[in-house]
Protein backbone atom coordinates (compact mmCIF):
# COMPACT_ATOMS: atom_id res chain seq x y z
CA UNK A 1 0.00 0.00 0.00
CA UNK A 2 3.38 2.19 0.34
CA UNK A 3 2.17 5.05 -2.08
CA UNK A 4 -1.65 5.53 -1.53
CA UNK A 5 -2.11 8.47 -0.34
CA UNK A 6 -4.10 9.12 3.99
CA UNK A 7 -7.33 9.68 1.90
CA UNK A 8 -7.34 6.46 0.15
CA UNK A 9 -5.77 4.61 3.25
CA UNK A 10 -8.80 5.89 5.16
CA UNK A 11 -10.91 4.16 3.08
CA UNK A 12 -9.00 0.79 2.40
CA UNK A 13 -8.57 0.25 6.08
CA UNK A 14 -12.28 0.70 7.01
CA UNK A 15 -13.45 -2.66 4.47
CA UNK A 16 -10.46 -4.01 6.14
CA UNK A 17 -11.44 -3.53 9.77
CA UNK A 18 -15.37 -4.06 9.19
CA UNK A 19 -15.57 -5.57 6.12
CA UNK A 20 -15.10 -9.62 5.38
CA UNK A 21 -12.04 -10.64 3.53
CA UNK A 22 -14.08 -12.03 0.62
CA UNK A 23 -12.33 -10.02 -2.17
CA UNK A 24 -8.94 -8.66 -2.63
CA UNK A 25 -9.27 -5.35 -4.72
CA UNK A 26 -6.62 -3.82 -5.95
CA UNK A 27 -5.67 -0.92 -4.08
CA UNK A 28 -7.89 1.80 -5.55
CA UNK A 29 -10.87 3.89 -4.08
CA UNK A 30 -13.46 4.88 -6.68
CA UNK A 31 -15.90 7.53 -5.97
CA UNK A 32 -17.39 8.54 -9.58
CA UNK A 33 -17.93 6.97 -13.40
CA UNK A 34 -18.99 8.07 -16.12
CA UNK A 35 -18.84 6.20 -19.30
CA UNK A 36 -15.61 4.63 -19.77
CA UNK A 37 -13.87 6.15 -16.84
CA UNK A 38 -14.14 6.03 -13.37
CA UNK A 39 -11.82 8.52 -10.80
CA UNK A 40 -10.97 7.56 -7.26
CA UNK A 41 -10.88 9.96 -4.38
CA UNK A 42 -7.77 11.85 -5.29
CA UNK A 43 -9.23 12.65 -8.84
CA UNK A 44 -7.49 10.83 -10.61
CA UNK A 45 -9.33 9.24 -13.62
CA UNK A 46 -8.96 6.07 -15.40
CA UNK A 47 -10.33 3.84 -18.24
CA UNK A 48 -12.38 1.20 -16.38
CA UNK A 49 -11.03 -2.30 -18.60
CA UNK A 50 -13.11 -4.76 -16.35
CA UNK A 51 -16.59 -2.97 -16.23
CA UNK A 52 -17.52 -4.48 -13.24
CA UNK A 53 -16.67 -7.74 -14.82
CA UNK A 54 -18.70 -7.13 -18.06
CA UNK A 55 -21.84 -5.53 -16.17
CA UNK A 56 -21.53 -1.82 -17.06
CA UNK A 57 -21.40 -2.79 -21.11
CA UNK A 58 -22.99 0.63 -21.51
CA UNK A 59 -20.97 2.67 -19.59
CA UNK A 60 -21.31 4.28 -15.91
CA UNK A 61 -24.15 6.11 -14.89
CA UNK A 62 -25.09 6.09 -18.41
CA UNK A 63 -28.03 8.96 -18.37
CA UNK A 64 -30.78 7.50 -20.15
CA UNK A 65 -30.19 4.62 -17.35
CA UNK A 66 -30.06 6.74 -14.80
CA UNK A 67 -33.06 8.77 -15.75
CA UNK A 68 -35.61 5.72 -16.13
CA UNK A 69 -34.17 4.94 -12.30
CA UNK A 70 -34.95 8.33 -11.14
CA UNK A 71 -38.66 8.42 -12.78
CA UNK A 72 -39.75 4.94 -11.39
CA UNK A 73 -37.98 5.85 -8.16
CA UNK A 74 -40.21 8.55 -7.72
CA UNK A 75 -42.98 6.40 -8.25
CA UNK A 76 -43.09 2.80 -7.18
CA UNK A 77 -39.63 0.79 -6.12
CA UNK A 78 -41.26 -2.69 -5.02
CA UNK A 79 -44.40 -4.33 -4.80
CA UNK A 80 -43.04 -7.67 -4.30
CA UNK A 81 -44.77 -10.58 -6.36
CA UNK A 82 -48.15 -11.06 -4.11
CA UNK A 83 -49.49 -8.04 -6.35
CA UNK A 84 -49.02 -6.77 -9.80
CA UNK A 85 -47.28 -4.33 -10.73
CA UNK A 86 -47.44 -2.17 -14.37
CA UNK A 87 -43.54 -2.17 -15.27
CA UNK A 88 -43.69 -6.56 -14.87
CA UNK A 89 -44.99 -7.17 -17.80
CA UNK A 90 -43.81 -4.97 -19.81
CA UNK A 91 -40.46 -5.51 -19.38
CA UNK A 92 -41.43 -9.62 -19.47
CA UNK A 93 -42.98 -8.68 -23.24
CA UNK A 94 -40.03 -6.81 -23.87
CA UNK A 95 -37.08 -9.28 -23.42
CA UNK A 96 -39.36 -12.05 -24.96
CA UNK A 97 -39.91 -10.38 -27.98
CA UNK A 98 -36.15 -9.43 -28.03
CA UNK A 99 -34.49 -12.93 -27.05
CA UNK A 100 -37.53 -15.32 -28.79
CA UNK A 101 -38.80 -16.98 -25.87
CA UNK A 102 -42.13 -17.70 -24.45
CA UNK A 103 -41.64 -16.68 -21.05
CA UNK A 104 -39.40 -14.69 -18.76
CA UNK A 105 -38.67 -15.17 -15.17
CA UNK A 106 -36.99 -11.91 -13.28
CA UNK A 107 -34.61 -12.53 -10.44
CA UNK A 108 -31.90 -10.75 -9.26
CA UNK A 109 -28.11 -11.35 -8.81
CA UNK A 110 -27.37 -13.48 -11.64
CA UNK A 111 -26.17 -16.81 -9.91
CA UNK A 112 -29.56 -16.64 -8.63
CA UNK A 113 -30.89 -17.17 -12.25
CA UNK A 114 -28.57 -19.82 -12.48
CA UNK A 115 -30.14 -21.44 -9.35
CA UNK A 116 -33.26 -20.69 -11.20
CA UNK A 117 -32.26 -22.61 -14.36
CA UNK A 118 -31.20 -25.31 -12.20
CA UNK A 119 -34.49 -26.28 -10.52
CA UNK A 120 -36.33 -25.34 -13.88
CA UNK A 121 -34.34 -28.25 -15.80
CA UNK A 122 -34.70 -30.55 -12.80
CA UNK A 123 -38.51 -29.92 -12.92
CA UNK A 124 -38.72 -30.45 -16.57
CA UNK A 125 -36.48 -33.30 -16.34
CA UNK A 126 -39.33 -35.15 -13.71
CA UNK A 127 -42.58 -33.50 -15.55
CA UNK A 128 -41.96 -33.19 -19.16
CA UNK A 129 -38.83 -36.12 -20.10
CA UNK A 130 -39.87 -38.24 -17.17
CA UNK A 131 -36.85 -39.23 -15.52
CA UNK A 132 -37.49 -40.93 -11.85
CA UNK A 133 -37.92 -38.86 -9.25
CA UNK A 134 -34.63 -37.35 -7.73
CA UNK A 135 -32.43 -38.75 -10.39
CA UNK A 136 -31.68 -36.06 -12.69
CA UNK A 137 -28.00 -34.43 -13.87
CA UNK A 138 -27.10 -31.31 -14.97
CA UNK A 139 -23.98 -31.67 -16.72
CA UNK A 140 -21.46 -28.50 -16.48
CA UNK A 141 -18.19 -27.62 -18.12
CA UNK A 142 -14.78 -28.22 -16.61
CA UNK A 143 -13.31 -24.67 -15.79
CA UNK A 144 -16.87 -23.08 -15.82
CA UNK A 145 -17.87 -20.40 -13.13
CA UNK A 146 -21.87 -19.90 -12.68
CA UNK A 147 -21.78 -17.39 -9.17
CA UNK A 148 -21.00 -18.62 -5.87
CA UNK A 149 -24.17 -20.29 -3.58
CA UNK A 150 -23.94 -23.48 -2.36
CA UNK A 151 -25.33 -25.38 -5.57
CA UNK A 152 -23.31 -23.51 -7.90
CA UNK A 153 -20.03 -24.27 -6.47
CA UNK A 154 -20.88 -27.85 -6.22
CA UNK A 155 -21.07 -27.49 -10.11
CA UNK A 156 -17.45 -25.96 -9.59
CA UNK A 157 -14.54 -27.29 -9.64
CA UNK A 158 -11.64 -24.51 -8.99
CA UNK A 159 -10.54 -25.79 -5.51
CA UNK A 160 -10.82 -22.24 -3.93
CA UNK A 161 -14.27 -22.06 -4.79
CA UNK A 162 -15.35 -24.96 -2.91
CA UNK A 163 -12.62 -25.89 -0.04
CA UNK A 164 -14.22 -26.28 3.41
CA UNK A 165 -17.92 -25.41 1.67
CA UNK A 166 -18.94 -28.73 1.58
CA UNK A 167 -21.23 -30.99 1.16
CA UNK A 168 -21.91 -30.89 -2.36
CA UNK A 169 -25.40 -30.93 -4.26
CA UNK A 170 -25.49 -34.29 -6.18
CA UNK A 171 -27.21 -34.54 -9.00
CA UNK A 172 -23.92 -33.30 -11.02
CA UNK A 173 -21.95 -34.45 -14.18
CA UNK A 174 -18.77 -32.86 -15.92
CA UNK A 175 -17.34 -32.63 -19.22
CA UNK A 176 -14.34 -31.27 -20.81
CA UNK A 177 -14.78 -27.74 -22.25
CA UNK A 178 -14.93 -27.55 -26.07
CA UNK A 179 -15.01 -31.25 -26.45
CA UNK A 180 -18.04 -32.09 -28.33
CA UNK A 181 -17.08 -35.65 -28.17
CA UNK A 182 -16.70 -35.93 -24.53
CA UNK A 183 -20.58 -34.85 -24.09
CA UNK A 184 -21.73 -37.06 -26.42
CA UNK A 185 -20.35 -40.21 -24.38
CA UNK A 186 -21.85 -38.93 -21.61
CA UNK A 187 -25.64 -38.58 -23.21
CA UNK A 188 -24.83 -42.08 -24.04
CA UNK A 189 -23.93 -43.40 -20.91
CA UNK A 190 -26.14 -41.74 -19.09
CA UNK A 191 -29.83 -41.55 -19.63
CA UNK A 192 -31.07 -39.46 -16.22
CA UNK A 193 -29.12 -36.16 -18.06
CA UNK A 194 -31.18 -33.26 -17.84
CA UNK A 195 -29.60 -30.49 -18.99
CA UNK A 196 -26.18 -29.02 -20.25
CA UNK A 197 -25.64 -25.69 -18.34
CA UNK A 198 -22.95 -23.72 -20.07
CA UNK A 199 -21.29 -20.83 -20.77
CA UNK A 200 -20.70 -19.63 -24.92
CA UNK A 201 -17.18 -18.11 -23.83
CA UNK A 202 -16.03 -19.03 -20.10
CA UNK A 203 -14.70 -15.35 -18.69
CA UNK A 204 -13.98 -15.93 -15.31
CA UNK A 205 -11.63 -18.70 -16.76
CA UNK A 206 -10.06 -16.14 -18.80
CA UNK A 207 -12.03 -15.38 -21.53
CA UNK A 208 -11.45 -19.41 -23.03
CA UNK A 209 -13.33 -19.67 -26.51
CA UNK A 210 -14.80 -22.69 -27.49
CA UNK A 211 -14.76 -23.81 -31.59
CA UNK A 212 -17.18 -21.97 -33.73
CA UNK A 213 -19.44 -24.79 -33.94
CA UNK A 214 -19.21 -25.89 -30.20
CA UNK A 215 -22.65 -24.46 -29.68
CA UNK A 216 -24.04 -25.53 -32.63
CA UNK A 217 -23.27 -29.11 -31.93
CA UNK A 218 -23.95 -29.41 -28.45
CA UNK A 219 -27.35 -27.97 -29.14
CA UNK A 220 -28.01 -30.73 -32.17
CA UNK A 221 -26.43 -33.28 -29.42
CA UNK A 222 -29.40 -31.99 -27.08
CA UNK A 223 -31.80 -32.00 -29.51
CA UNK A 224 -31.38 -35.76 -29.84
CA UNK A 225 -31.11 -36.80 -26.72
CA UNK A 226 -33.89 -34.61 -25.48
CA UNK A 227 -31.55 -32.74 -23.26
CA UNK A 228 -32.43 -28.98 -22.30
CA UNK A 229 -28.81 -26.98 -23.06
CA UNK A 230 -28.88 -23.75 -21.21
CA UNK A 231 -26.59 -20.74 -21.81
CA UNK A 232 -25.49 -19.21 -19.07
CA UNK A 233 -24.43 -15.71 -20.90
CA UNK A 234 -24.79 -13.78 -17.87
CA UNK A 235 -21.05 -12.43 -18.68
CA UNK A 236 -20.98 -12.56 -22.80
CA UNK A 237 -24.31 -11.42 -23.51
CA UNK A 238 -25.79 -8.43 -24.02
CA UNK A 239 -23.55 -6.77 -26.72
CA UNK A 240 -20.02 -8.28 -24.97
CA UNK A 241 -18.95 -9.85 -27.58
CA UNK A 242 -19.82 -8.65 -30.66
CA UNK A 243 -23.60 -9.70 -30.87
CA UNK A 244 -26.34 -9.38 -28.99
CA UNK A 245 -25.67 -13.11 -27.48
CA UNK A 246 -22.91 -15.20 -28.39
CA UNK A 247 -24.90 -18.27 -28.18
CA UNK A 248 -27.73 -17.44 -31.46
CA UNK A 249 -28.05 -14.28 -33.69
CA UNK A 250 -31.52 -12.82 -31.79
CA UNK A 251 -31.78 -11.36 -35.97
CA UNK A 252 -31.72 -14.60 -37.90
CA UNK A 253 -34.74 -16.40 -38.35
CA UNK A 254 -32.64 -19.41 -38.19
CA UNK A 255 -32.90 -20.53 -34.68
CA UNK A 256 -31.25 -23.73 -34.67
CA UNK A 257 -28.78 -23.14 -32.07
CA UNK A 258 -31.39 -21.37 -29.60
CA UNK A 259 -30.79 -22.65 -26.18
CA UNK A 260 -33.93 -24.06 -24.61
CA UNK A 261 -32.96 -21.98 -21.26
CA UNK A 262 -31.25 -18.50 -21.59
CA UNK A 263 -29.50 -17.15 -18.52
CA UNK A 264 -28.81 -13.47 -18.54
CA UNK A 265 -27.98 -10.68 -15.62
CA UNK A 266 -25.06 -7.99 -14.96
CA UNK A 267 -25.66 -6.18 -18.10
CA UNK A 268 -29.30 -6.31 -18.41
CA UNK A 269 -29.60 -3.12 -15.85
CA UNK A 270 -26.30 -1.26 -17.21
CA UNK A 271 -24.55 -1.71 -13.69
CA UNK A 272 -27.47 0.38 -11.68
CA UNK A 273 -29.22 -2.43 -9.95
CA UNK A 274 -29.00 -6.39 -10.00
CA UNK A 275 -31.44 -7.74 -12.45
CA UNK A 276 -30.87 -11.40 -13.82
CA UNK A 277 -33.69 -13.03 -16.42
CA UNK A 278 -33.87 -16.23 -16.91
CA UNK A 279 -35.90 -17.21 -20.64
CA UNK A 280 -37.88 -20.29 -21.84
CA UNK A 281 -40.24 -22.11 -23.73
CA UNK A 282 -43.93 -22.23 -22.45
CA UNK A 283 -43.58 -25.86 -22.02
CA UNK A 284 -40.12 -25.48 -19.73
CA UNK A 285 -41.70 -22.59 -17.50
CA UNK A 286 -44.99 -23.44 -16.99
CA UNK A 287 -43.77 -26.56 -14.46
CA UNK A 288 -42.77 -24.26 -11.79
CA UNK A 289 -46.12 -23.41 -9.82
CA UNK A 290 -47.12 -20.95 -7.82
CA UNK A 291 -45.09 -20.81 -4.50
CA UNK A 292 -42.38 -22.88 -6.22
CA UNK A 293 -39.86 -20.28 -6.61
CA UNK A 294 -39.64 -16.62 -6.21
CA UNK A 295 -37.79 -13.27 -4.78
CA UNK A 296 -38.61 -10.69 -2.81
CA UNK A 297 -37.05 -7.97 -4.85
CA UNK A 298 -37.14 -10.24 -8.57
CA UNK A 299 -39.00 -8.67 -10.95
CA UNK A 300 -39.49 -5.05 -8.94
CA UNK A 301 -40.84 -2.34 -10.98
CA UNK A 302 -37.79 -0.34 -10.42
CA UNK A 303 -35.48 -3.30 -11.45
CA UNK A 304 -37.75 -3.42 -14.27
CA UNK A 305 -37.91 -0.15 -15.70
CA UNK A 306 -33.90 0.47 -15.32
CA UNK A 307 -33.29 -3.38 -17.05
CA UNK A 308 -35.70 -1.94 -20.09
CA UNK A 309 -33.94 1.03 -20.92
CA UNK A 310 -30.21 -0.81 -20.32
CA UNK A 311 -31.21 -3.16 -22.82
CA UNK A 312 -33.12 -0.18 -25.36
CA UNK A 313 -29.56 1.95 -24.93
CA UNK A 314 -27.39 -1.60 -26.17
CA UNK A 315 -29.67 -1.25 -29.50
CA UNK A 316 -29.66 2.34 -29.91
CA UNK A 317 -26.45 2.81 -29.48
CA UNK A 318 -25.00 -0.25 -31.77
CA UNK A 319 -23.06 -1.06 -29.07
CA UNK A 320 -23.00 -5.09 -30.39
CA UNK A 321 -21.34 -3.36 -33.94
CA UNK A 322 -19.17 -1.04 -32.22
CA UNK A 323 -17.82 -4.36 -29.72
CA UNK A 324 -17.82 -6.02 -32.98
CA UNK A 325 -15.62 -3.53 -34.79
CA UNK A 326 -13.15 -2.34 -31.81
CA UNK A 327 -12.62 -5.69 -30.36
CA UNK A 328 -10.83 -6.89 -34.22
CA UNK A 329 -8.79 -3.34 -33.71
CA UNK A 330 -8.20 -4.19 -29.85
CA UNK A 331 -6.87 -7.62 -30.63
CA UNK A 332 -4.96 -6.63 -33.52
CA UNK A 333 -3.29 -3.88 -31.50
CA UNK A 334 -2.56 -6.74 -28.15
CA UNK A 335 -1.16 -9.14 -30.70
CA UNK A 336 1.09 -5.92 -32.45
CA UNK A 337 2.20 -5.84 -28.56
CA UNK A 338 2.73 -9.22 -27.68
CA UNK A 339 5.27 -9.70 -30.70
CA UNK A 340 7.65 -6.95 -28.95
CA UNK A 341 7.25 -8.45 -25.13
CA UNK A 342 7.92 -11.79 -24.06
CA UNK A 343 5.54 -11.07 -20.81
CA UNK A 344 2.44 -11.58 -23.11
CA UNK A 345 1.70 -15.71 -23.79
CA UNK A 346 -1.57 -15.09 -25.72
CA UNK A 347 -3.95 -12.59 -26.49
CA UNK A 348 -7.52 -13.91 -26.94
CA UNK A 349 -11.17 -12.91 -27.04
CA UNK A 350 -14.59 -11.96 -28.80
CA UNK A 351 -15.72 -8.66 -29.25
CA UNK A 352 -14.82 -6.32 -26.53
CA UNK A 353 -14.05 -9.51 -24.06
CA UNK A 354 -10.60 -10.31 -24.47
CA UNK A 355 -7.47 -11.48 -22.14
CA UNK A 356 -3.38 -11.52 -22.04
CA UNK A 357 -2.41 -14.70 -20.73
CA UNK A 358 0.80 -13.55 -19.41
CA UNK A 359 4.05 -15.80 -19.64
CA UNK A 360 4.23 -16.79 -16.15
CA UNK A 361 2.79 -19.89 -13.58
CA UNK A 362 -0.76 -19.11 -12.34
CA UNK A 363 1.13 -18.44 -8.56
CA UNK A 364 3.09 -15.73 -10.04
CA UNK A 365 2.63 -12.29 -8.97
CA UNK A 366 3.29 -10.44 -12.63
CA UNK A 367 -0.30 -10.30 -13.64
CA UNK A 368 -0.94 -8.58 -10.69
CA UNK A 369 2.06 -6.21 -10.94
CA UNK A 370 1.09 -5.47 -14.54
CA UNK A 371 -1.95 -4.29 -12.83
CA UNK A 372 -0.35 -2.15 -10.58
CA UNK A 373 1.25 -0.61 -13.39
CA UNK A 374 -1.61 -0.24 -15.58
CA UNK A 375 -3.22 1.86 -12.73
CA UNK A 376 -0.12 4.06 -12.56
CA UNK A 377 -0.97 4.93 -16.21
CA UNK A 378 -4.12 5.42 -15.72
CA UNK A 379 -6.38 1.64 -16.44
CA UNK A 380 -7.95 -0.76 -14.42
CA UNK A 381 -7.98 -4.56 -14.89
CA UNK A 382 -7.77 -7.43 -13.04
CA UNK A 383 -5.96 -10.72 -13.10
CA UNK A 384 -8.29 -13.73 -13.32
CA UNK A 385 -6.86 -17.38 -12.45
CA UNK A 386 -3.57 -16.18 -11.12
CA UNK A 387 -1.81 -15.16 -15.07
CA UNK A 388 -4.66 -14.13 -17.09
CA UNK A 389 -5.82 -10.24 -17.47
CA UNK A 390 -9.08 -9.65 -18.41
CA UNK A 391 -9.60 -6.47 -20.76
CA UNK A 392 -13.47 -5.61 -20.85
CA UNK A 393 -13.53 -2.20 -21.64
CA UNK A 394 -17.25 -0.39 -21.37
CA UNK A 395 -19.13 -1.11 -25.19
CA UNK A 396 -19.07 2.67 -25.79
CA UNK A 397 -15.63 2.80 -26.13
CA UNK A 398 -14.30 4.95 -29.42
CA UNK A 399 -11.58 4.30 -31.63
CA UNK A 400 -9.39 6.93 -29.92
CA UNK A 401 -10.31 5.71 -26.63
CA UNK A 402 -9.10 2.25 -27.80
CA UNK A 403 -5.93 3.17 -28.73
CA UNK A 404 -5.11 5.80 -25.76
CA UNK A 405 -6.03 2.19 -23.95
CA UNK A 406 -3.51 0.61 -26.38
CA UNK A 407 -0.67 2.72 -25.31
CA UNK A 408 -0.95 2.26 -21.71
CA UNK A 409 -0.77 -1.42 -22.17
CA UNK A 410 1.88 -0.90 -24.79
CA UNK A 411 4.11 1.39 -22.09
CA UNK A 412 3.15 -0.78 -19.35
CA UNK A 413 4.10 -4.28 -20.71
CA UNK A 414 7.13 -2.96 -22.79
CA UNK A 415 8.88 -1.16 -18.98
CA UNK A 416 8.14 -4.51 -17.14
CA UNK A 417 9.81 -6.43 -19.96
CA UNK A 418 13.04 -3.99 -19.22
CA UNK A 419 12.84 -4.39 -15.64
CA UNK A 420 12.11 -8.28 -16.02
CA UNK A 421 15.18 -8.99 -18.36
CA UNK A 422 17.06 -6.66 -16.31
CA UNK A 423 16.29 -8.81 -12.96
CA UNK A 424 17.15 -12.22 -15.05
CA UNK A 425 20.19 -10.84 -16.20
CA UNK A 426 21.18 -9.73 -12.52
CA UNK A 427 19.92 -13.32 -11.61
CA UNK A 428 22.39 -14.94 -14.15
CA UNK A 429 25.38 -13.23 -12.86
C1 LIG B 1 -20.97 -16.62 -16.54
C2 LIG B 1 -21.38 -16.13 -15.19
N1 LIG B 1 -22.42 -16.71 -14.57
C3 LIG B 1 -22.84 -16.28 -13.36
C4 LIG B 1 -22.19 -15.26 -12.69
C5 LIG B 1 -22.68 -14.83 -11.34
O1 LIG B 1 -23.28 -13.60 -11.38
P1 LIG B 1 -23.48 -12.75 -10.03
O2 LIG B 1 -22.11 -12.37 -9.57
O3 LIG B 1 -24.32 -11.58 -10.42
O4 LIG B 1 -24.17 -13.65 -9.06
C6 LIG B 1 -21.10 -14.65 -13.29
C7 LIG B 1 -20.37 -13.57 -12.61
O5 LIG B 1 -19.25 -13.24 -12.91
C8 LIG B 1 -20.67 -15.10 -14.58
O6 LIG B 1 -19.64 -14.55 -15.19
Amino acid sequence: MGNLTKKSNTFITKEDRYGAHNYHPLPVVLEKGEGVYVWDVEGKRYFDFLSAYSAVNQGHCHPRIINALKQQADKLTLTSRAFYSDKLGDFEEFICELFGYDKALIMNSGVEAVETAMKLCRKWAYQVKGIASSQAKIVFANGNFHGRTISVISASNDESARNDFGPFLPGIAHVPYNDVAAFESLLKADKNIAGFIVEPIQGEAGVVVPDDDYIPRIKALCKEYNVLLIADEIQTGIARTGSMLASYDINSKDRANQPDILILGKAISGGVLPVSAVLASDQIMLTIKPGEHGSTYGGNPLACAVAKEGLQVVIDEKLAENAFRLGELFRAGLKNIAQRTNIIRLVRGKGLLNAIVINSDENSDLAWEICMKFKEYGLLAKPTHGNKIRLAPPLIITEEQIMESLAIIEKTLLDLTVEYETINQTDKK
